[in-house]
């Protein structure tokens, strides 16, 4: 069937200026890492890709080995832009990245020119697009030069095949000599893209202050932990979650009695806030406005919805905050 985008789909979904840059994301944008792939079955990656859409949600966040298999889910995607969305291609904002390991051979992965740049080749081609809105480097690279490394990513931009570039996974360092090489070369860093969630916070020893500083944008990947942080494991593990899966990366052995216990607590307090414990921990994230973006995954459509749906509630009482940073820290 056609996809018709529903006229009401600006309405709720909040935007928010990423750093100092024009560029607006939505609170809640949505990754294809997982669900998406050649593995899984494609009209459910559609539905949600469309449903999402349908609540505003204008950010999609792919990397070139999302699958599995590698490349897939970049290849699904262009499948679902070519059949439905291309009249919608200025109303999107789709990432991918470059950096872990995708082919055979010296040029395959990490940082170099030589990777980054036919990388980002093989991803427009995948997806079926002559530009991405934003081209991340995947993770640092300990031996090639960064200069080497931002250079790339600023001859993108030059060659009109990114508009803006982003790091992940970058610490505060990293991140702080990237931004200044960056600026030099006159492409400056939009967003760095870290994990974040209740369950990992590294993000505030240091990097959200050189972030804040430079101007530049956090987008939080893994913001549930993979599912953790949502009611779905406290009775076992379902038979179709991630934790369940071959190629899952959470582990049921992740899933700790000490982990399950602290999410039985704050589910607790979600449920008194009125929220699920998904909203409660995408609400957490975006306490304070020092994160532009909550970028989940999802294996259904009802989960976008859910997750959606945290920004009806959004405001922590210092007692909540208060009752949560004890919960985390027991
Ligand atoms: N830059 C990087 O290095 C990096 C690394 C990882 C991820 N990312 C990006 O971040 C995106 C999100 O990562 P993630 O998938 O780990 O995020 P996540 O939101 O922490 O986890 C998503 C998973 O949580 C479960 N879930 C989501 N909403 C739910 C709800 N309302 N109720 C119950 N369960 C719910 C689903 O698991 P089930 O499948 O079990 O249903 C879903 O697949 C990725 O797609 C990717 O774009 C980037």
């Amino acid at each position: 069937m056609a996809y018709l985008p529903s006229e009401k789909r600006y309405d709720s979904m909040k935007y928010n200026r990423c750093g100092r840059s024009g560029l607006k994301l939505p609170a809640v944008s949505l990754g294809l890492w997982h669900n998406f792939g050649g593995v899984d079955t494609f009209e459910n990656g559609r539905t949600m890709i469309h449903r999402a859409f349908n609540l505003g949600i204008t950010h999609f966040d792919l990397a070139n080995n999302y699958g599995p298999p590698p490349g897939s889910a970049e290849e699904n995607f262009g499948k679902i832009l070519k059949q439905d969305m291309s009249a919608y291609r200025d109303e999107l904002v789709i990432s991918t990245k470059a950096g872990y390991y995708m082919w055979k051979g010296p040029y395959g992965e990490w940082g170099s020119r030589k990777y980054l740049l036919s990388s980002l080749d093989q991803s427009l081609k995948r997806m079926g697009l002559e530009y991405v809105d934003i081209f991340y480097h995947h993770r640092p690279d300990p031996e090639t030069p960064l200069e080497e490394t931002m250079g790339a990513l600023d001859h993108a931009v030059r060659q009109g095949k990114a508009l803006y570039v982003g790091l992940s996974n970058y610490n505060a360092e990293q991140t702080r000599e990237a931004v200044h090489i960056l600026k030099q070369l006159g492409t400056p860093c939009l967003i760095h893209q870290p994990s974040y969630s209740m369950f990992n916070r590294w993000i505030e020893d240091g990097l959200q202050d050189v972030l804040e500083k430079e101007g530049v944008g956090t987008i939080a990947f893994s913001p549930l932990a993979q599912g953790l942080l949502t009611d779905k494991y406290l009775k076992g593990i379902p038979g179709n979650s991630r934790a369940a899966k071959p190629h899952g990366y959470l582990q049921v052995r992740d899933i700790t009695e000490e982990k399950v216990l602290k999410v039985r607590k704050l589910n607790e307090l979600a449920q008194e806030r009125g929220q699920t414990l998904a909203q409660m921990a995408v609400a957490w994230i975006l306490r304070g406005g020092r994160v532009t973006s909550v970028l989940i995954g999802a294996s259904k459509v009802d989960q976008i919805e859910d997750n959606v749906a945290a920004l009806n509630n959004l405001d922590f009482s210092k007692d909540e905050l208060d009752r949560i940073e004890k919960i985390l820290n027991e």
